[in-house]
């Protein structure tokens, strides 16, 4: 991902390689998206909850949805804005979206067809939430909602009653576990689930789930990504990391921003480089799981060299994981991996004193 960002920038605006570069980024991102997702199915990964805005997750997925359908089928969007927020994990909720949108376009298959997307707040009450797939136990109340319905060949109610099974597939090719991990995310965000098709009437799916505490129908969360190139770095930032490429790729995204770097490839040789150039390191950004010294015990060196030492963490792990064993210690921030040029910037511009804002 940091690589097809940086390349992206190498290039002339009018580059016709951007587009792919731009691909290339986006299909990273839902690869490391994916394994995030494999490792809480497995148990190895915490959901990272977040509020997020339907709408906003919708539309920033379209380029990616158009890739991945037929191109006999259009896409139409109907999206509430502004929609109250809700609390989920994002990577799921997408993963959502593309099992029903790669289902709904199967189900059309070659033909002419639409899907449409579409948001919104109802209220639902107990006979609605009663006759959807999992929300028997969920109270009355207000909920936001994702539709997605297609024109597809739809199905009859025999085939309707089974969706869910795992394994259950009509497909020549299916797996069956589309749906399947549909309802299992919808039943892990305390969601519901409405299906309803006839053949040859294609299918509809809505999802509900709960409003985040606290959202009225606020603005939608990501209105500040305005992005900003001019460099503001001052001084040295120390790269430690065992991994060669993301060395690189950091070492090059900080001096864009206008760092001189230094680099260190686990935790003794961080401290041995931080004691002889203590000075002039005005950050460090540290890895968490290294050979012979690990991102911890490195901090705690560094801290006894120097008691004010800006330290960024960044790892795989979510935030939550990775920070347990540095609570209360002092950290200047973390940085979930993978980062983009722009998370990296606006991180260094906290740490170094607002600098990140400056135009
Ligand atoms: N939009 C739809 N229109 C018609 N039938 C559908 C639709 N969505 C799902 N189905 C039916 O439900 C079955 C199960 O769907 P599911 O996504 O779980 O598995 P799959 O699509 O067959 O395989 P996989 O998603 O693992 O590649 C499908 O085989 C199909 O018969
Ligand atoms: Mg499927």
């Amino acid at each position: 991902m940091g690589n097809a960002a940086m390349a992206g920038r190498a290039l002339h605006e009018a580059s016709p390689a951007r587009l792919m570069l731009g691909r290339i980024e986006e299909a990273s991102a839902r690869a490391s998206d994916l394994c995030r997702q494999m490792l809480a199915y497995s148990g190895k990964g915490k959901f990272v909850v977040k509020s997020l805005n339907l709408s906003a997750l919708v539309e920033e997925m379209t380029r990616l949805m158009e890739v991945s359908i037929s191109k006999s089928v259009v896409i139409k969007y109907d999206l509430a804005e502004p929609l109250p927020l809700v609390e989920a994990d994002a990577a799921q909720i997408q993963q959502v979206v593309l099992n029903l949108i790669t289902n709904a376009s199967e189900a059309i298959g070659e033909k002419n067809g639409v899907i449409s997307f579409t948001t919104g707040v109802m209220h639902a009450d107990a006979a609605y939430l009663d006759a959807s797939v999992t929300g028997d136990l969920l109270p009355e109340g207000r909920y936001v909602w994702l539709e997605v319905a297609d024109t597809g060949a739809g199905m009859d109610a025999k085939t309707e009653a089974k969706i869910f099974d795992p394994f259950f597939t009509t497909k020549f090719t299916g797996r069956g576990l589309g749906m399947s991990a549909v309802l299992g995310i919808v039943r892990g965000h305390h969601g519901a689930l409405r299906v309803c098709s006839e053949p040859g009437r294609g299918a509809t799916f809505r999802m509900l789930l709960p409003i985040a505490e606290g959202s009225s129908a606020t603005a939608s969360v990501d209105a500040a990504a305005v992005e900003k190139h001019a460099p503001f770095g001052e001084g040295v930032v120390l790269v430690v990391d065992d991994e060669e490429t993301i060395r690189e790729v950091a070492v090059m995204m900080l001096e864009e921003i206008g760092f001189a770097t230094l680099t260190a490839v686990n935790g003794e040789d961080a401290v041995a480089v931080y004691r002889q150039h203590a000075d002039e390191i005005v950050a460090v950004l540290l890895d968490m799981t290294m050979p012979k010294m690990d991102g911890s015990a490195c901090f705690y060196a560094l801290r006894r060299i120097n008691p004010d030492v800006k330290v960024v963490l960044s790892s795989g792990y979510s935030e939550e994981e990775a920070t347990t064993h540095f609570v209360g210690k002092g950290l200047a921030g973390f940085l979930q991996k993978p980062y983009s040029p722009e998370a990296l910037r606006e991180m260094f511009g906290q740490v170094i004193g607002g600098g990140g804002q400056q135009p």
